[in-house]
This record gives structure tokens, sequence and C-alpha cells, in this order.
């Protein structure tokens, strides 16, 4: 099957090979996308084909990501590839969730049940198998975190260094304690991700590295997957709704090309719409949509949020994303810190729980909800992007009334659950819990 790199801009669409290690069209210097002829196997085949991997106990198979390999076929031979068995993440349903939103019923993917704990591992795979590929032996990512602990697990396993930086001071410790773990070479830098971004596209040329970040096509190749995944469990019924943060937009760029793929080809019959929520302070996603067709796009130079996986001022993939939103007759909202933060405790009291970025949905779920823009009865699946446990102190200082939004003002701590320290007293205890 013939694999080629596109330039995603209409009025250029050049093709390159899909060997080339190159992030931008080199004539126009659009971003590029991986183009594939259509598979040789009709929609019911490629369904029945993907149902009956799930039974194999083979890697590739067992991956939620290469299960699907004839759905992103850039690879011409699959020894390059490194599994962590990333992908078969779960459908889970809240009443009490759907409730808080204001809808009927609601289902959350949980991207947070991949191995590093988020949603870039289904990118990741890819990613480092075309590195493997190329030749390359060193990849790189700038990145709030979750990126950069997918990358050092999957390039460590790929037997790849890889080399990561992130802003100083501004990623969780969750996340940073991976990457060290995982053995990257971790550089904190003295910037914001948007001008660690820059700066890391001119070292990669430089120094021979291979860069991984989702401006990488074959990154939304596999991240792609996680729409493909979810419409198998849901046995190719589409929702009405996909709803998911928006940061540097690679995720919005990916479920977008799926889903037009997946129509494409007949595994669904119709697209669902695309709800890209952002928080308010690094929202400029959210600015350019409002602005309608001809807007122009306009960065946030100081981009300020708690959820720092989407603290991101300028997304490299705002074309394609503004593209798939508008294919999909999707919206894009803003939330503050607040909604933010009660949202994801409410998915936490569901025995859920997701990092802060994740909760975006929950919040911008409730406002699409009051606003009419999503009916009470539509049927909505929310992506939660990371895990619980990425994001500790965010969590314990909301329970404990002590998180302060970035402009200082105090958050409350509305389904706040502080700890209580108690004396080595049975009788003390018995007291505060209650007798039978
Ligand atoms: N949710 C989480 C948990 C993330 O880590 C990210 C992005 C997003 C949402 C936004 O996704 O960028 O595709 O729009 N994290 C990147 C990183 C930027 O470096 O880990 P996006």
């Amino acid at each position: 099957m013939a694999a080629e790199l596109s330039c995603f801009e209409e009025k250029c669409r050049a093709r390159f090979p899909i060997t080339e290690a190159i992030y931008n069209c080199p004539r126009c210097g659009g971003l590029l996308e991986a183009v594939y002829d259509p598979p040789e196997q009709s929609a019911p085949m490629l369904r029945r084909m993907w149902r009956e991997r799930r039974t194999s106990n083979a890697p590739l198979d067992q991956s939620g990501v290469w299960r699907y390999r004839e759905f992103i076929p850039f690879l011409s031979s699959y020894n390059c590839v490194v599994t962590l068995r990333e992908g078969n993440t779960p459908l889970l349903e809240s009443q009490q969730a759907a409730r808080y939103g204001g809808l009927d019923r609601l289902t959350f993917k949980h991207q947070g049940f991949n191995p590093t704990g988020s949603f870039k591992d289904n990118g990741m795979t890819c990613g480092a198998a075309q590195a493997l590929r190329l030749g390359m032996t060193r990849v790189a990512c700038v990145s709030t975190g979750n990126t950069s602990a997918s990358m050092a697990a999957y390039a460590s396993a790929a037997g790849l260094q890889p080399i990561i930086f992130i802003p100083h001071g501004n990623i969780s410790y969750g996340k940073l304690a991976q990457a060290l773990e995982y053995g990257a070479r971790t550089l904190q830098v003295e910037a914001n991700f948007d001008q660690i971004l820059a700066l890391v596209r001119q070292l990669a040329d430089r120094l021979g590295i291979y860069l991984l970040n989702s401006i990488n096509p074959f990154r939304i190749e596999g991240q792609k997957t996680i729409m493909v995944e979810l419409m198998d469990q849901r046995d190719w019924r589409p929702p009405d709704w996909v709803v998911l943060p928006g940061g540097n937009l690679g995720n919005t760029s990916a479920f977008g090309k799926a889903l037009r793929e997946m129509k494409e080809l007949g595994l669904i019959d119709r697209l669902p719409r695309l709800a890209v929520i952002q928080a308010e302070g690094a929202a400029p996603f959210y600015e350019l949509m409002r602005g309608g067709k001809r807007a122009q796009f306009s960065a946030v130079e100081h981009p300020e949020t708690l959820a720092t996986a989407i603290k991101i001022g300028d997304p490299v993939s705002w074309p394609k994303a503004r593209f798939e939103v508008a294919t999909t007759e999707g919206v894009v909202e803003k939330v503050t810190e607040q909604e933010i933060a009660d949202a994801k405790a409410t998915i936490g009291r569901c025995g859920i729980g997701c990092e802060p970025a994740s909760a975006a949905t929950l919040a911008g779920i409730r406002k699409l909800t009051a606003a009419g823009t999503i009916a009470a009865d539509a049927d909505v699946v929310a992506v939660l992007t990371g895990n619980v446990l990425k994001d500790p102190d965010y969590i314990y200082r909301y329970h404990t009334g002590e998180l302060d939004a970035p402009d200082g003002t105090r958050l409350r701590s509305t389904f706040g659950n502080p700890p209580v320290v108690v004396p080595n007293d049975a009788e003390r205890i018995s007291k505060i819990l209650g007798d039978h």
C-alpha cells in the first residue's frame, strides 16, 4: 500500500516520500499529514479482523493501536514496532458525572489507563516506530509533561535516546518523575512551552535529532486509533458528540482525521461533532473559532492555567484543528480554573479520576448543555486524557482548600475532602466516625 506525506494546506498539497524526516512542508511551510491508498479490505472485513485480533496473544494485536494497523499503514514492515500494549482504554459510564454535566448519560473514554497514563502513548508507539525505521538514534520533544513521559518510555524501550525539554517549574511532579525514571536526558528550560518548541525546532536540525512533538505526523496517526477503538467498542455506532480538551491541538487534529477517514471507508455512517474545551487563560483556539471563518489566528503570549498540560498559547496544529472542528460542525468552549477544579473533583467522586486538563471536558459539557448547544439527551463521549496520579499536588491543594489560581485568587474547595488528623485512640476515633 502506498503511503506518502502530504502538505495539509489546500493550496499546496505537495507530496513527499513517507521516509523523509520533515515536520513542515518544505515548499510552503504548512503542516504535514500521512495519506494512503484505500485498504484492500471492505469495512465489514476490517471490523471483523480487528475484533478477532482482540483474542490474539501476538504483541501487535494486543496493542490498541497496532490492532488497527490497516488504518495507519505508514510502515512497510512491523519489525521496528515497540509496543507497551498502549490503547485498550475503557469506556466508563457515570450517572453522577452525567448529572453534573446536565446530561441523561455520559461516557468517558479514559486514556489515563495507558501504560504511561496518558493518550500520548497511542501516538508515541507510532512516532518511535518511525524513528527506528528512519535509523534515528536520538529523539526529542518539548512537553507540558505527558508527551515527555510517554516519549521517555517508548524511546527507552526502543533503544533510542530520549531528550526532553520542559518549561522549568511548570510541569507536574508525576510527569517529571516519569521522565527521569524512564531514563530521559531532561532539560528544564527557563521559558514557556511555545518558546521552547521554537528553540527545539532549531536544535533538532542542528543536532540530527528526530522530533516527536505532535507536529510529527506519525504521532497523529497513532492518536487516530483512539477514535477507531471508541467506535469498535460501541459496535460502530458514532456518538452525537466527542468532547476533548485542547492544548497544542494534536488530538483534535487526530480525532477529526480519524472520523473523516472512518466515514470515507464506510466504517461509520456519520460524523460525531467535536467539542474542544480550553482553559480560559490559554484559549487562543476558542478566540479563533469565535471570530468566524476569516478570523486570523493570534497566539496568547502568556498562557496561564493550573491545568499545566494545556498551558499552551501558540498551538502548532491550529490549522488542522480548525478544519476538523468545522468539518464535524463542532464547537470550541473555554472554562475557568474553578470550573475545571470542581469538574475534576466530580470525576474523582465517581471513582474514575483524571488529571486537571482532562476535567476541562466535563466543565465544558456543563457549560454547553446549560447553553443548549448540547441537548440533555445527547449521546456524549468525553475523552479523559490523563491519569488521576499525574498531578497529586493539585488534588491535595484542592481538597485542603489551598489551591490558588494563576492570578493568585484562592479557588473554592467546593467538593473538598480534606484528610483528618486523629490521635492514636480507639475511643476518640469511633466518636469522630460515629458509633453504630
Ligand atoms: N490533556 C492532557 C492530559 C495533555 O497532556 C495534553 C497535551 C492535552 C490534553 C492537550 O492535547 O495538545 O493534543 O491538544 N499535552 C502535551 C504534552 C502538550 O506536552 O504533554 P493536545
